[in-house]
């Protein structure tokens, strides 16, 4: 049988997992590519602690990257180590040693994509980057090979592990926000830096190579409008419950005449709707094509072996010749190509909100709040106040929920701030947007 020789860099949580299905389950891999792929060099810093995380055929562990660059037999890398650099580097000088490569590494493509596609295009190699939006879920091949009848009109998913593993553990389990970081990390599902996962960095990181890919909008994730969950507090959770929804780390990307919406908050999501149902580390997302209508696709978007799943899919697809074709066909991230849509002015974008405020609880109070909103045609949909726990005093601060109709995110947004004004309003406001 033909062989392909593969080398892994970095042999971290989803290197080592890669490792083990290429070790392990060599005769499944030669059965779907059609040869074996050999894993013949595993790169990483610490050659003694790599050695204690996992036993590799003699040989194998090396931690020269110069020993894969210098074997022209390799012909496929799994470049698995995170953050830009040394990541961006270590890609090119692969590439320029004549290696395709398969990466989860959604940072470096969001952060340099058109320079390293481009690259790769001028040096005749190809990328494969399944593993790094959704793990587990073959989001990449389905956006840009199944559903290529389409224009997809809408994305809306949720991207993000291990904010959702925060969430549903905060909201089904009373557990506190810094006991579930740690235990997400501990499941392998966070970043090394679990910043990114909790402030929607890797949320929008992901829908800026997903809108790519669907859209053909060449985004900076910079210009993504980011809120994350590390602000939220446990109360909104308990409030959303009461009101019919969960709160889910929702990243959307809608396609309307107006152009390209694109956003990443804390979302209020009705109870009983998929999206709503998404539990702990699993990731979702709902496509719109044109021709297909809704289709929604779910599964472990973080932790070891669903993120090892679609590197070794990628290694066949490499190692076969399909992720080439696919590549020159589709000219991922060329900086030739002009944008094909307009990002669309986030003010004007419509949708209901709920906000959460502390009143004081006298005569006025709620006329003054139900003035400002009315001055910017926003509509109250329905109010939660409950009596303040120690009752008869009028000066007592309560919490106040709205939930507003339809308004646009500027009205909304103007309406806030002169809320946080009013005499009777006591710090800020937060403002969530609501999905039915
Ligand atoms: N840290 C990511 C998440 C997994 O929690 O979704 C890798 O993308």
């Amino acid at each position: 049988m033909e062989k392909t020789n593969v080398a892994i860099v970095g042999l971290g949580t989803v290197g080592s997992g890669v490792a083990r299905l290429l070790l392990d389950h060599g005769d499944r891999t030669a059965r779907h590519a059609g040869r074996t792929l050999w894993l013949r060099k595993a790169v990483v810093r610490d050659l003694e602690k790599a050695a204690e995380r996992m036993e590799l055929p003699a040989g194998v562990l090396t931690d020269s990257i110069d020993d894969v660059i210098n074997d022209p037999e390799i012909t496929v890398v799994a470049q698995l180590i995170g953050g830009l650099e040394p990541a961006r580097t270590i890609m090119l000088r692969l590439m320029e040693s004549g290696k395709d490569i398969v990466t989860a590494n959604k940072a470096l493509l969001a952060e340099h994509g058109p320079e390293l596609f481009d690259r790769a295009r001028q040096l005749g190699r190809s990328i494969a980057f399944e593993a790094s939006v959704a793990g587990g879920i073959p989001i990449i091949a389905n956006i840009s090979q199944c559903l290529s009848a389409n224009q997809i009109l809408s994305l809306e998913g949720i991207l993000n592990g291990t904010s959702n593993f925060i969430v549903s553990q905060m909201d089904e389990y009373g557990a506190s926000y810094d006991d579930v970081v740690r235990k997400a990390q501990e499941l392998g599902y966070a970043e090394a830096d679990p910043a990114m996962d909790v402030d929607g960095t890797d949320a929008a990181q992901k829908l800026a190579i997903l809108a790519h890919l669907a859209f053909g909008a060449t985004v900076d994730w910079n210009d993504i409008p980011k809120i994350g969950i590390d602000g939220l507090d446990p109360a909104d959770l308990r409030y959303a419950r009461q009101l019919g929804y969960r709160i889910k780390l929702l990243a959307v990307a809608n396609l309307s005449d107006d152009g390209l919406e694109l956003s990443v908050s804390p979302t209020l999501i009705k109870i009983g709707t998929p999206l709503a149902e998404v539990r702990d580390a699993y990731n979702a997302i709902r496509a719109i094509g044109d021709a297909v209508g809704p289709v929604f696709y779910h599964g472990l978007g973080a932790g070891q072996m669903p993120t090892a799943s679609a590197v070794v899919a990628d290694l066949i697809d490499t190692a076969v010749g399909r992720t080439k074709l696919t590549f020159q066909t589709l000219e991922y991230f060329s900086s030739d190509n002009p944008p094909r849509v307009l990002l669309r002015d986030a003010e004007s974008l419509r949708g209901r909100f709920y906000l959460r405020l502390h009143v004081a609880n006298h005569p006025g109070t709620l006329a003054a709040i139900a003035a400002v909103l009315e001055k910017h045609a926003i509509s109250i949909a329905s109010v939660i106040q409950h009596e303040s726990e120690s009752s008869g005093r009028n000066l007592d601060l309560v919490p106040l929920v709205i939930m507003t109709h339809e308004a646009s995110e500027g009205a909304a947004s103007k309406a806030t701030s002169e809320i946080e004004s009013l005499k009777s309003v006591t710090g800020g406001v937060t403002r969530l947007r609501v999905k039915d």
